[in-house]
């Protein structure tokens, strides 16, 4: 079953300082997901990757197209959908990871990667256990556990970022360059943690550079180019 069937979906951006000039990040986009599967988005830098990610997350609307995604409780037009319908799903089903860690001032790391999780596990200090056992499984400093990510360095914050995401399992993950800033231990720890979330029945999509992921994680890639989907290949196994 696909759990997203993404069609004939376009995106343009009207740039008021250039009159108006319209710049289309998306072009008549046709893909679909099946249910626990893991797409990788790949494509030269402005490509169209993150906005593709972004109309499917309803951070952008989409310009024209379909994207449908079979929720628990029946299919949704994402692009269509009414913000109260997208705001639930993003609460119980679909989780986005963004490169970078939107940073919370005065909450520590452990808080906020139970922030999903708090509300499906009543329990506070079970949640925070199971927070530091993912920050021990990535690698972080004990030491920092308790500490404001504010102050972390570029990979720490990915993996609070990355914990976060996934320490409650969402059914459709969107992930935007998980191991960029990551040495190998810990990027074989993450791709090990993605795969898990697959055997659990998570679909997900994607975004990576890094051949070395893709490689590892993917079952099939889509290959973005000026806005157009040039390419979609199944992984070499
Ligand atoms: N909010 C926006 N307003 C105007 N233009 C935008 C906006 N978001 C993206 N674009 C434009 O859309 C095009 C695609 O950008 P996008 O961020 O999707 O590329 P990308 O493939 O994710 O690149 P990268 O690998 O550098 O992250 C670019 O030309 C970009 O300038
Ligand atoms: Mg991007």
């Amino acid at each position: 079953m696909n759990i997203l069937e993404v069609n004939n979906l376009s995106k343009s951006f009207e740039l008021h300082i250039l009159n108006g000039k319209k710049i289309e990040a998306l072009k008549n986009i046709n893909f679909n997901l099946k249910e626990g599967e893991i797409i990788g988005l790949t494509g030269k830098s402005g490509s169209g990757k993150s906005s593709l990610m972004k109309c499917i997350y309803r951070t952008y609307l989409s310009s024209s197209g379909q994207i449908i995604y079979q929720s628990a409780d029946g299919p949704v037009d994402l692009a269509a959908a009414d913000d109260h319908r997208v705001i639930s799903l993003r609460k119980t089903e679909i989780t986005y990871c963004s490169q970078f860690l939107s940073v919370i001032p005065r909450v520590t790391a452990v808080d906020v990667v139970c922030e999903n999780l708090f509300r499906i596990e009543k329990d506070k200090d079970a949640a925070r256990e199971k927070a530091r056992q993912m920050l021990e499984q990535l690698g972080l400093p004990a030491e920092l556990w308790d500490a404001f990510p504010v102050t972390f360095s570029g990979g720490e914050q990915q993996r609070i970022n990355i914990a976060r995401a996934i320490i409650a399992p969402p059914r459709f993950l969107l992930i935007d360059e998980p191991t960029a800033s990551l040495d190998q231990r810990t990027k074989d720890v993450v791709i090990d943690m993605i795969l898990e979330l697959k055997n659990n029945g998570t679909s997900v999509l994607c975004i990576s550079h890094d051949e070395y992921t893709l490689q590892r994680l993917c079952d099939r890639r889509i290959d973005l180019k000026f806005g157009e989907i040039v390419e979609e290949e199944l992984a070499v196994e």
